[in-house]
């Protein structure tokens, strides 16, 4: 029997993680670190109820763990909060990120660190893997921060970019606003959306396959996990709306209104992939292939 790799994969309550646990195949037996209690549990998924940042209880994740590999998928990623709190932002997204990197590096395993589209100024896009960051806020700036950490350990480690993730929570809650989205024209609230900031939205379910296959594999460097199509997020909206049964006028067509504590979003970080499709298996898809997939995942009992 070959024996199976062992992947730790840090904020396992969130989003992302949900998406990578539940799609991680039988070649790995998954760590999943959360401060919560545990969401699932079998043979193949040990749950750890740890907090990261303490020094002591990483040490004794990796004692117990060796892991092969490490996915990173913790952070404050509220934009909002991280301008409002920078030193617990910096805490959460730099610190973290140096304490995980030091033990990959110690322990010889892959590290595949999340980082974000935001990163750059949103004002020469599209973006290149080796496009250079231009942060227009401090969570993006905490995330730079992170990548040069991720760099610096060369053929070990990865930086996935990741573009606006699309996706309802496959486990666990976190940051999807699509489930918000969704909620609103339940209770038939409209949603506002700008037509001013534009993306490359990449849904869940191909960012797990994606963050998987890159721990798996011999890639280094930075990748860009983002969807084919580029679009505003009022034409992200509209699209969302019909293909969840939605009448379209439930999506509003609003300005970026400012507002006291609101921090600066960049306008167009639209992420070229030529890099990433030439080195991944896992495609890069459309919005409406990537809906399709949520559709099915939302349809299809967890293990
Ligand atoms: N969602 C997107 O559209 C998007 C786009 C670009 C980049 N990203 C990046 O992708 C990664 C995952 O994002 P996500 O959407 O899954 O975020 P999320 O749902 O907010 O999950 C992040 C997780 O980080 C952990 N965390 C939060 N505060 C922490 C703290 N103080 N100490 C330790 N852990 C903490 C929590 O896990 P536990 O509760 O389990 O501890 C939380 O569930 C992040 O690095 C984010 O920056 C996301």
């Amino acid at each position: 029997m070959i024996a199976r790799k062992k992947l730790i994969v840090t904020g396992a309550n969130g989003f992302v993680a949900g998406s990578v646990l539940a799609q991680a195949g039988a070649e790995w037996l998954v760590h999943a670190v959360s401060r919560g209690e545990p969401l699932a549990r079998h043979e193949q998924l040990h749950w750890h109820t740890c907090d990261p940042q303490v020094p002591a209880q990483l040490d004794q994740l990796f004692r117990e763990v060796k892991p092969d590999a490490v996915i990173h998928t913790a952070a404050l990623a509220d934009i909002d909060f991280c301008q409002k709190h920078p030193e617990l932002a910096r805490e959460v997204n730099v610190e973290l990120t140096r304490a995980l990197a030091s033990r990959c590096a110690a322990a010889g395993c892959k590290f595949v660190l999340c980082s974000t589209d935001t990163i750059f100024d949103g004002e020469h896009a599209p973006y290149a893997e080796d496009a250079q960051p231009g942060p227009v806020n401090f969570y993006a700036e905490t995330k730079v921060a992170a990548e040069q950490i991720a760099v610096g350990l060369g053929a070990q480690a990865v930086v996935a970019r990741l573009s606006l993730v699309v996706g309802l929570p496959v486990m666990g809650a976190g940051n999807s606003f699509l489930a918000k989205m969704i909620a609103s024209w339940k209770a038939g609230q409209t949603i506002g959306a700008t037509p001013r900031e534009i993306r490359t939205p990449v849904d869940v379910i191909t960012v797990g396959q994606a963050l998987l296959e890159l721990a798996a594999g011999k890639q280094h460097g930075i990748f860009h996990l983002a969807g084919k199509d580029r679009l505003n997020r009022l034409e992200i909206s509209h699209q969302i709306a019909t293909r969840f049964g939605f009448p379209k006028d439930l999506v509003i067509s609003q300005g970026v209104v400012p507002s006291p504590g609101r921090a600066a979003r960049p306008r167009d970080v639209s992420l070229l992939n030529a890099k990433t499709c030439a080195q991944l298996q896992t495609p890069a898809r459309t919005l409406a292939e990537g809906l399709s997939l949520i559709l099915k995942m939302s349809e299809t009992p967890l293990p």
